[in-house]
């Protein structure tokens, strides 16, 4: 198998906190890997340092088998173009449409013209179903369709990667569903990602594998089925709390 991303050996803290002492995966072409962790783990400070947006104390991250962590701002801006990432309670932005929502990373990324941006921006609404809220608010939505514009728009860049910073936390079941319906849909185009999340079910419903920090490092990186089937104590915690 081809591994689109690899982390090795990575080390980060924050002053005196050490965070990540020595982080070491792969994720493969198409995989989804689920990254659990208590809170506090540095799930989030992971994901930001993949792109840059942490500066990492050691290590290397290799995308499709170049080095990364050592880019200039500018290169790391078109990485992040093949990298996305959507925060942690991603906003979109209240002052502007759904339309421009969308549409501003292609005006700020692409030089497509204002046509070619609108049916682009069409075409992403579609595959997560909301095309009739295109010229809508995002005060007019809820909770759940804010999410799948926010997804829409970490995709409209045609990444090969999308890093979710916890996509279904606070949304209510049928929202969730929703969400998950869309990352499956990004997953069958053949996209790879990392899921960050306390959503067990969700987890088990698109990822291929398991990886839990504990204490600096990875405690667990196996699959579904070898997380189930787990006997240590630590790794049964987490299927325990789902
Ligand atoms: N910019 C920062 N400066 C100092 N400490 C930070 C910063 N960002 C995160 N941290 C600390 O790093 C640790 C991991 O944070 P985070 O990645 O957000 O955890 P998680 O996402 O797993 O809940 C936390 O203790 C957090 O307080
Ligand atoms: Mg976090």
């Amino acid at each position: 198998m081809m591994n689109i991303l690899e982390v090795k050996n990575l080390v980060k803290s924050f002053d005196e906190k050490i965070i990540h002492q020595g982080i070491s995966f792969s994720l493969e072409v198409g995989e989804t890997i689920g990254l659990l962790g208590h809170s506090g783990t540095g799930k989030s400070v992971l994901l930001r340092s993949l792109i840059g947006l942490e500066h990492i104390d050691e290590g290397e991250v290799y995308f499709h088998q170049k080095r990364i962590d050592h880019l200039t701002e500018q290169q790391l801006y078109a990485i992040r173009t093949k990298i996305s990432y959507s925060f942690q309670n991603a906003a979109l932005f209240d002052s502007i449409s759904v339309f421009e929502n969308i549409a501003y990373p292609l005006f700020e990324h692409t030089k497509l013209t204002e046509e070619q941006v609108e049916v682009r921006v069409r075409e992403i609404l579609k595959t997560v179903n909301m095309e009739d809220a295109i010229d809508l608010m995002p005060s007019d939505l809820s909770g759940g369709m804010q999410k799948r514009v926010g997804l829409a728009r970490s995709m409209v860049l045609n990444p090969e990667i999308l890093l979710y910073d916890e996509p279904t936390a606070g949304l209510d079941p049928v929202n969730v569903e929703m969400v998950l319906e869309v990352m499956n849909r990004f997953k069958s185009k053949g996209l790879s990602g990392i899921l960050v999340t306390h959503d067990i079910p969700t987890a088990r419903k698109i990822c291929d594998r398991i990886l839990i920090l504990k204490e600096g490092r990875i405690g667990f990186n196996g699959s579904i089925e070898d997380f189930d089937k787990s006997d240590d104590p630590f790794v049964q915690s987490f299927l325990l709390g789902q």
